[in-house]
């Protein structure tokens, strides 16, 4: 179970945790009608501060307008919404989850009436694949579930029901042993995983793939592009296959909850000696200076939370 707070951010209120409850007939629960974003806060020496806040909600509102889900609220509330909910929970370190889906009206699968509701939870939530995970490296398994075409799902929102799809690679990974579980595409070359998006190293390159891929389009993938950029590491956005992949000299996943997790293994094939690569090192090495504030070249991905500023707002409404 998700470790609860205090209050969660539903429909501009804030309520206490265990009040913000739906009705089981609401579409979104038999459909998967919701888009929804994964959101970290990190402790700074300035105090709590939100990685690319801004970033995660336009995304969802992107992922909405894919799926015509108009969200009744603007970017601006939403992301003082996400402010307000870390800050009146009392979170340094958190994961910030704003979902926003159709609710109770009609069960007909077109949702015609059904309102769109939003709430924002933030909760604590450790290392997505483990502590020994994210330090070490994980054991992934090329899964038998692939990514859906783009044709039968826009892959680049971040959509409840798509989901389905991902649940099902990582069961089938977890049961036979593995930490986290690869998916190809239509096409047979590698999307992603179920919830972090794929790099490769090979010869000092860093090489990722593009939306074409049937991916999720990290905002972390995002990042670490432009961290190579400036760091002077080659970058290459192209088709992964396999063979690519088993040939690395290393790989690793990004995400917003796995952050920079490097792979040892896929299908018991190691990397190297299975342990994590110079270059993963190096860019996670980056990656955490940057989210907890201690790289002045890249602070306008932080939104600062300042404790007065917030709870003026809220008083003042
Ligand atoms: C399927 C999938 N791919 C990739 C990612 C990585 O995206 P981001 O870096 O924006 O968290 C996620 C994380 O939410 C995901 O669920």
């Amino acid at each position: 179970m998700a470790d609860q707070s205090k209050l969660i951010w539903f429909n501009g209120e804030i309520i206490p945790w265990d009040e913000a409850n739906i009705h089981v007939m609401s579409h979104v629960l038999h459909y998967g009608s919701g888009v929804f974003e994964g959101i970290k806060c990190y402790s700074t020496e300035n105090g709590p501060a939100i990685f690319r806040l801004e970033d995660h909600i336009e995304r969802l509102f992107i992922s909405g307008e894919k799926y015509g889900i108009i969200i009744p609220f603007t970017p601006n509330e939403l992301t003082k919404a996400c402010v307000e909910i870390v800050d009146l929970n009392g979170f340094e370190n958190c994961y910030i989850r704003p979902i926003a889906f159709y609710g109770y009206d009609t069960l007909g699968v077109h949702p015609k009436n059904c309102p769109v509701e939003v709430a924002v939870a933030s909760f604590f939530w450790g290392a997505y694949l483990g502590e020994d995970g994210i330090e070490n490296g994980v054991d992934i398994t090329v899964s038998p579930w692939k990514r859906l075409s783009l044709e039968a799902f826009p892959s680049s929102a971040k959509a409840s029901g798509q989901y389905l799809n991902s649940m099902l690679a990582v069961k089938d990974a977890r049961e036979r042993g593995y930490d986290e579980a690869l998916l190809l595409n239509q096409e047979g070359f590698i999307a992603e995983g179920s919830g972090q998006n794929i790099f490769i190293v090979k010869d000092n390159k860093v090489i990722t793939n593009g939306e074409n891929a049937s991916i999720l389009m990290g905002i972390t993938r995002e990042t670490i592009i432009q961290l190579c950029k400036d760091m002077n590491l080659e970058v290459q956005i192209t088709d992964i296959s396999k063979d690519m992949l088993l040939n690395a000299d290393e790989a690793f996943f990004t995400g917003t909850a796995s952050e920079i997790t490097p792979i040892s293994s896929v299908d018991d094939a190691p990397f190297g000696d299975g342990t994590p690569g110079i270059i993963t090192l190096q860019l996670k090495e980056k990656y955490l200076n940057i989210i907890h504030g201690k790289d002045n070249q890249y602070k306008h991905w932080l939104t600062q939370i300042n404790q007065e500023d917030v709870l003026n707002s809220v008083v003042s409404e």
